[in-house]
């Protein structure tokens, strides 16, 4: 690649940011719709947000993604929020605009974009929502924005998901979110469900953890989404498969969060077949072969 007086930059802000795939996914685009632009991880130190994204607009540069832990934080400094982000109360990807950056959510749409891509639907289904962290939040919301029938939100903390729910519910007009405790899915209601795996439980380097050990549980899926990617085949997605369940690990949805934010700063659209050139690039560094 060669980079010259006109090389525009991104990047990605967070802490740690040593092990992110982002510029896997930003530069292969560049390089593929011959675009000059490089995209580089920033190590943000605690207390340093604010001069960051000072820094980057006084920098000219043209958009960022931010990761944990400045998802909400970062809101604080932006000039404008799109509806979207703002009603999830979570940013991951800034824009630049005439004051500043603009803020948008694409960790929403990009598991979205991920579904449609697997042929998942969830628009009228009952899904089973495992976790009421950040993840979940927006799972919860993509549910509600789409017409899901129900959603069963199950968290170890009871209180988080009870305020979740409250939140989704509210803010998106309906009553299709339903709190429960983890250790109540017995009292889930007959039938097979799609299954969301939004809790931080089987990450690597805790392979062999799951939040549900109970075959009884994995019956009730014909369908499991872990968000997780790291490992690509995670305890719970061999569980709902060895009860003939699909099950799908959460590169896609990683994917395409960067390509909608690529996007967004490029004004372009993506074809679904540059989609998968790069998923092929991101699975072959993964080494996942499936
Ligand atoms: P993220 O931003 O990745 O969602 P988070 O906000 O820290 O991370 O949320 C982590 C989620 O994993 C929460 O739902 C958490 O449950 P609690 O709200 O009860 O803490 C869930 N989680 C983490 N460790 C867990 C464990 N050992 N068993 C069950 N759930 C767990």
């Amino acid at each position: 690649m060669v980079i010259n007086g006109h090389t525009r930059t991104c990047g990605l802000i967070g802490n740690p940011v040593e092990h992110t795939m982002s510029p896997l996914i930003h530069n292969t685009l560049a390089r593929m719709l011959s675009h000059n632009l490089v995209y580089v991880p920033f190590h943000v130190e605690e207390g340093k947000l604010q001069d960051a994204v000072k820094g980057a607009c006084g920098l000219n540069i043209l958009g960022l993604n931010v990761t944990v832990p400045y998802k909400s934080q970062v809101m604080r400094e932006l000039a404008q929020i799109d509806p979207l982000a703002a009603k999830i109360g979570a940013v991951n990807t800034l824009v630049r605009c005439e004051n500043g950056f603009k803020g948008y959510n694409t960790d929403m749409p990009g598991l979205y974009r991920a579904m449609c891509s697997e042929n998942i639907q969830i628009e009228g289904q009952e899904v089973i929502l495992l976790g009421a962290g950040g993840a979940a939040r927006a799972v919860a919301f993509l549910c509600a924005s789409k017409n899901v029938k129900k959603v069963y939100l199950l968290n170890r903390s009871v209180e988080k998901a009870r305020a979740v729910a409250s939140e989704v519910n509210e803010k998106c007009n309906t009553d299709c979110i339903l709190p429960m405790q983890l250790s109540d899915y017995r009292q889930l209601p007959d039938g097979k469900f799609l299954a969301i795996q939004a809790t931080s439980v089987g990450l690597y380097p805790d392979i062999d953890r799951v939040v549900i050990e109970d075959d009884a549980f994995y019956e009730k899926i014909h369908t499991g989404y872990d968000l997780i990617y790291k490992p690509s085949d995670t305890r719970f997605m061999q569980l709902v498969r060895s009860h003939k369940g699909r099950a799908y690990h959460g590169l896609k949805m990683l994917l395409y969060q960067g390509i909608i934010a690529y996007e967004l700063w490029n004004g372009v659209s993506v074809s679904e077949e540059m989609a998968m050139q790069v998923y092929e690039i991101l699975k072959q560094e993964m080494d996942i072969k499936d």
